[in-house]
């Protein structure tokens, strides 16, 4: 395998490669692909018809991304560092995997799920904190061709209930408990709970962390340093087809309730590995770390899969940015000489409000690269990240994707191609975006604002929502013909950098964490005196956006503190503490149109303070409602 196949380092060869990938779209992703230990070789490269959608990748190819992850760099890499893991409290001595510790104990915990009935093609829910045990777990499906769907700890057990019934998994993988800052937080109960509702599920394997007494239920629920005894550490990787499913993963969408997005075999680790060496130029002796879940898929793709298709050395952190203080980040950044570091722009504007005193007692002299993820970074919060973590001197890689894309699409590429303040800037080669009206024309000139979409697949495009093809479909390629349509609305400057101004649909982006506004107003829907509700997104300094939600309760409300604690606590049974609202606005009535539509434009710009353009209410129901609520807007 040559290391150097594909890699872009000048301005010139990104002119190239988006050249050849433009012209020979096939031909350039097969060479990507060579780069890989494939059990057999495809026989077309691609397949695809957007009207359906049928995507295929690598057609005929049969790999094993855990072996491309692990196995094949045990020759070179073996006694190379694949995972730092820094623990929640700085205290706790820090854990350092090699690559072959990794390939053992992913063999091993494959092992344990063979023991416990698991097989190819079957859908294991895996709900764990930021632990070792969790990477080695996903590796661990993938291994023997299970389906994992990662399920974010922050969700409640209604949400993961959703979850498991929706993919029939079987297993269950999960830790007693999980520390977070100062807090210990349950994890085995969240699953109790939650399992009373999941018929599907036979066994349940628990991971120690907190050492908490957890309840077991006898024949479906074991320890994994239990069951870790009865196994040995060899264990074969199944061939999966490039096209066989390697993952299930919930995100939401403007209607109805979340939606598991399938990513499949080839083209997923093809993608990954390729968008990873490139956005953030990695170099063999790099430490890289990034700071998401693994529960989302920048976790998936830039820590579980794309750092070791890579050989990197990584770091994962299991804690949070502010404990046991704000400069947490920046201790383990010069803790483990991290060389290249991507967060999310609300981590940072964060920090910033913190305060300098938190950074200036670091060095930050490994820093060479910085990323951010998630959501667009406002020019302030980008200056601060390049003056005083970056101390001028690093690239920041501004990278735009979605989970549905598996990995980054648009994003400068560090040092190599220029970036701006607030910009993605470039598609990534093999990537091929293009602005269009709202009635699909394409808009071909540069300084135009238009919604985004893509007129050809890339190897990690989505392939189809776990149980729903008709509903990928309609999702993402009915709003116009023969492209793939994201939801985002974006900027193209004179020179064709592109600029992301945020979702044109009804999903709204908290802290990078993705929330359908339908869904939160039903679980809104379920506090006792709650008759309607609608919620949109404002802008909120840290979060990016903040939940607005207008309430009309059954009655006047006697006592507003109690109905929102009601109101907060509908949300977290039914969704997580992650979304809760950050202003609950009781109202008599909703502006709705004659036929009963709510004009969310309305209460958004209420929501926004931006009174005096709400434009025409005059086709409302009751255009008097819009008084009542400028008035009581908080
Ligand atoms: C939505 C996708 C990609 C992993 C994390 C989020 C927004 C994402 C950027 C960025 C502006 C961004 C978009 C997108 N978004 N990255 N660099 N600049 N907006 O994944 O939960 O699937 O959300 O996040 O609106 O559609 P996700």
């Amino acid at each position: 395998m040559s290391e150097d196949v594909g890699r872009i380092r000048t301005r010139e060869d990104y002119r190239a490669a988006r050249k050849h990938s433009i012209e020979d779209p096939e031909g350039f992703w097969a060479a990507q692909a060579e780069r890989f230990h494939w059990h057999e070789h495809w026989n077309e490269v691609l397949e695809w018809d957007f009207t359906k959608p049928d995507v295929k990748w690598f057609v005929g190819g049969k790999l094993n991304i855990t072996e491309n992850c692990l196995d094949r760099h045990l020759e070179q890499r073996g006694n190379k560092l694949a995972l730092i893991w820094e623990p929640n409290d700085p205290k706790e001595r820090f854990v350092r995997l090699t690559y072959r510790e990794l390939f053992e104990r992913v063999c091993r915990y494959a092992n344990v799920l063979k023991h416990h009935g698991v097989k190819k093609g079957d859908r294991v829910c895996v709900y764990m904190p930021m632990v070792p045990e969790l990477v080695i777990a996903v590796l661990a499906c993938a291994r023997i061709g299970a389906i994992h769907s990662v399920v974010f700890c922050g969700f409640s057990a209604q949400s993961l209930a959703d979850r498991i019934n929706d993919a029939e998994a079987t297993t269950v993988l999960c830790s007693d408990g999980m520390f977070r800052g100062a807090k210990e937080m349950p994890v085995k109960s969240v699953v109790d709970e939650a399992l009373a509702k999941c018929p599907t599920v036979k066994k349940v394997i628990v991971t120690e962390r907190v050492g908490w007494s957890v309840q077991m239920q006898e024949g479906r629920d074991v320890w994994l340093h239990e069951e870790w005894e009865k196994v040995d550490g060899n264990c074969s990787a199944e061939v999966m087809d490039s096209e066989d499913p390697l993952f299930i993963l919930y995100t939401s969408g403007s209607t109805g309730k979340p939606k598991g997005v399938v990513h499949t075999c080839g083209g997923y680790m093809v993608y990954t590995e390729y968008s990873f060496r490139n956005v953030f130029q990695y170099d063999e002796s790099d430490v890289f770390w990034c700071t998401a879940d693994v529960g989302w898929i920048t976790g998936h793709s830039y820590i579980a899969y794309g750092p070791l298709l890579a050989g990197a050395t990584q770091v994962m952190f299991e804690g949070v940015p502010t404990f046991p203080d704000a400069g947490r980040f920046w201790q383990v950044v010069d803790k483990h000489g991290v060389n290249i570091f991507y967060t999310a722009p609300t981590a940072i504007r964060s920090l910033m409000a913190h305060g300098l005193d938190h950074v200036l007692p670091y060095s930050l002299h490994s820093l060479k690269v910085l990323g951010t993820v998630g959501e667009p970074i406002n020019e302030e919060a980008w200056h601060w990240y390049k003056t005083h973590i970056g101390k001028g001197r690093c690239p920041i890689v501004d990278t735009w994707w979605q989970t549905e894309t598996g990995g980054i699409l648009i994003s400068s590429l560090a040092v190599v191609t220029d970036e701006r303040p607030s910009h993605a800037a470039w598609p990534l080669p093999g990537v091929q975006p293009i602005l269009v009206t709202a009635d699909g024309q394409e808009i071909s000139d540069n300084e135009v604002e238009g919604l985004l979409c893509m007129k050809f697949p890339w190897p990690s495009i989505l392939r189809t929502t776990w149980g729903d093809h008709e509903r990928c479909r309609q999702t993402y390629f009915s709003h116009y013909k023969g492209l793939y349509f994201t939801g985002d609305g974006a900027k193209r400057d004179a020179d064709g950098r592109y600029r992301i101004i945020g979702r044109v649909d009804d999903v709204i982006n908290v802290s990078g964490h993705r929330f359908g506004t339908a869904e939160i107003e039903s679980a809104i829907n379920e506090a006792k005196g709650v008759v309607e509700s609608a919620v949109v997104g404002f802008p909120h300094d840290i979060k990016g956006q903040g939940i607005y939600a207008y309430v009309i309760t059954e009655g006047p409300v006697a006592d507003a503190e109690d109905m929102r604690g009601r109101i907060i606590e509908a949300v977290v049974a039914g969704i997580g503490r992650i979304a809760k609202p950050d202003k609950i606005q009781f109202v008599s009535g909703l502006p709705k149109t004659r036929s009963g539509k709510i004009m969310r434009r309305i209460l958004r710009k209420v929501a926004e303070n931006e009174l005096n353009s709400l434009g025409d209410t005059s086709t409302l129901l009751d255009p008097k409602v819009v008084d009542e609520i400028k008035e009581g807007r908080l």
